[in-house]
């Protein structure tokens, strides 16, 4: 009870020497952590921290509040729950800013920090994670998309030779946000494609890139190692990895908190350090396994897509041919040394004879063991 007329009593007094200043804009990541920006005289008795957001309504949605050295949680909208704080040890050089955490398009608005004087606070909220390289026919399209922004970014393609046009483009307008996607057409599919994504206001970059590798020849039965190495340059600690064949769910995936892996012929090659080597191995190759494999290597500002074609044979015909070679080689070999062994047989007898004929009997028991 005393808390609440307490926070009236601030709340008048705030109201009568408010003073407004320009708004500032915040932008924030869907799902990602925002501060707030808002600063105090630190010299002030006592702490009195109240984060307010208008609902275009005549009363405030309570975001935060802060007074007698501990938070007063008690009124604020449970949006917010468990998703504010305040830097509490930064109080004494006046900070108080406010976290907010697993941001949704909903807490897009105006928020003021009540300090003595108000500020206003203007968040926007940008889906800037949501890109997306997709690979729409096998060998054909690329596709680069940024969905739910503000603003257009611009989208850069380039290969090895440099920067190339892209070849269809197509804009889609929301109420609030706008999004685009940019395609290319892979002209040369063992060539390394790339899309830059550059948004000004914030200052963001995304890149995708796609990477055909080499492809595998195997036959039934046979064992492949599909390879996907992680690039050093990335930041090891927030990339995820999946693993499917093109078009179809993941069958595989890796990120620093969990890992899953469908299949059972399937195996990665690295047990311990996928975030450096994600390769897997794919054992007792079936005819149906002749598949395109994607890698999807990806944080929040990149994805590379590292395509591994994978053809497998019928056995039959190559192991065939492998044994009548063998055959082919070895007949010869074997003869070859009958005839040697026979050939010193028969000089070794000679000269036995020719030294000691008498001793017929061991002789024939030297004979018994060659022959055996
Ligand atoms: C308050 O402190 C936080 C955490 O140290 C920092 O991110 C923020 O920029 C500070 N804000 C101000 C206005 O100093
Ligand atoms: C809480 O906030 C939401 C908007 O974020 C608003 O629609 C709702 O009315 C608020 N609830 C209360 C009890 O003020
Ligand atoms: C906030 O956290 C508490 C305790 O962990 C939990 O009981 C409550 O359901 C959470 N509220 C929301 C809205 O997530
Ligand atoms: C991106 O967002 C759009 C629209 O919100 C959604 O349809 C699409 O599935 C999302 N794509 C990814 C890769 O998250
Ligand atoms: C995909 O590409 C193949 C040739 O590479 C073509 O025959 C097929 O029609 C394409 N499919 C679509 C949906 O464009
Ligand atoms: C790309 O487009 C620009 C202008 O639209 C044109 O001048 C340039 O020649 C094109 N480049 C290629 C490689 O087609
Ligand atoms: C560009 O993309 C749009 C939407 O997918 C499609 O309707 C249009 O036919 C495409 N144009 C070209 C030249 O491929
Ligand atoms: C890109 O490929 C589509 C079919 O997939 C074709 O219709 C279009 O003409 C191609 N564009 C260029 C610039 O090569
Ligand atoms: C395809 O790309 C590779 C690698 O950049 C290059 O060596 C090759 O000459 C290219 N082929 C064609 C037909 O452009
Ligand atoms: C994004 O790329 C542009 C141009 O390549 C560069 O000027 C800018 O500094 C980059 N932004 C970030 C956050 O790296
Ligand atoms: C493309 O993949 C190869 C391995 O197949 C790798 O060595 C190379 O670094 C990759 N390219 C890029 C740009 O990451
Ligand atoms: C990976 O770990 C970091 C902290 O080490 C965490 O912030 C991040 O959310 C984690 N990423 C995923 C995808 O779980």
């Amino acid at each position: 009870m005393k808390d609440l007329l307490m926070f009236f009593v601030h709340f008048i007094l705030l109201s009568l020497i408010l003073t407004v200043s320009g708004d500032e804009i915040v932008y924030g990541q869907l799902s990602e952590t925002v501060v707030l920006p808002c600063t105090f005289n630190p010299n002030s008795n006592e702490i009195i921290i109240h984060w307010q957001r208008s609902n275009g309504q005549s009363s405030d949605i309570i975001v935060h509040s802060y007074y007698h050295s501990k938070d007063h949680l008690e009124k604020q909208n449970v949006t917010y729950q468990n998703r504010t704080s305040l830097f509490y040890s930064d109080f004494p050089k006046g900070n108080a800013s406010l976290e907010l955490r697993h941001l949704r398009l909903e807490d897009e608005g105006v928020y003021k920090c009540y300090m003595g004087k108000e500020y206003n606070v203007n968040l926007k909220i940008i889906s800037f994670k949501n890109f997306s390289l997709n690979r729409q026919n096998t060998t054909t399209r690329l596709e680069c998309a940024a969905w739910d922004v503000h603003l257009l970014p611009s989208i850069t393609w380039s290969d090895a030779s440099g920067i190339i046009n892209e070849t269809n483009r197509t804009e889609v307008k929301t109420d609030r946000l706008m999004s685009v996607i940019s395609e290319i057409n892979i002209t040369n599919s063992s060539q390394v494609y790339q899309c830059q994504i550059h948004n000004s206001v914030p200052n963001l970059n995304w890149t995708g890139i796609w990477n055909m590798t080499d492809p595998l020849n195997k036959v039934e039965g046979d064992e492949a190692v599909l390879q996907c190495d992680i690039p050093h340059s990335l930041n090891v600690k927030n990339i995820r990895v999946t693993w499917s064949v093109a078009g179809k769910k993941p069958f595989a995936c890796v990120d620093n908190i969990s890992e899953m892996l469908e299949n059972s012929r399937f195996s990665w090659v690295s047990v311990n350090n996928h975030q450096t080597n994600a390769s897997i191995i794919l054992k007792n190759l079936k005819i149906s396994d002749s598949e395109d494999y994607v890698c999807n290597i990806s944080s929040h500002d990149y994805m590379q897509l590292r395509v591994t074609s994978l053809t497998v044979a019928k056995v039959t015909t190559d192991k065939m041919e492998n044994r009548y070679r063998y055959e082919f080689i070895s007949l010869p070999i074997i003869a070859a040394i009958c005839i040697g062994i026979g050939i010193g047989i028969y000089c070794f007898r000679r000269t036995r004879k020719g030294m000691n004929g008498n001793n017929q009997s061991s002789d024939s028991t030297e004979m018994d063991q060659l022959n055996s």
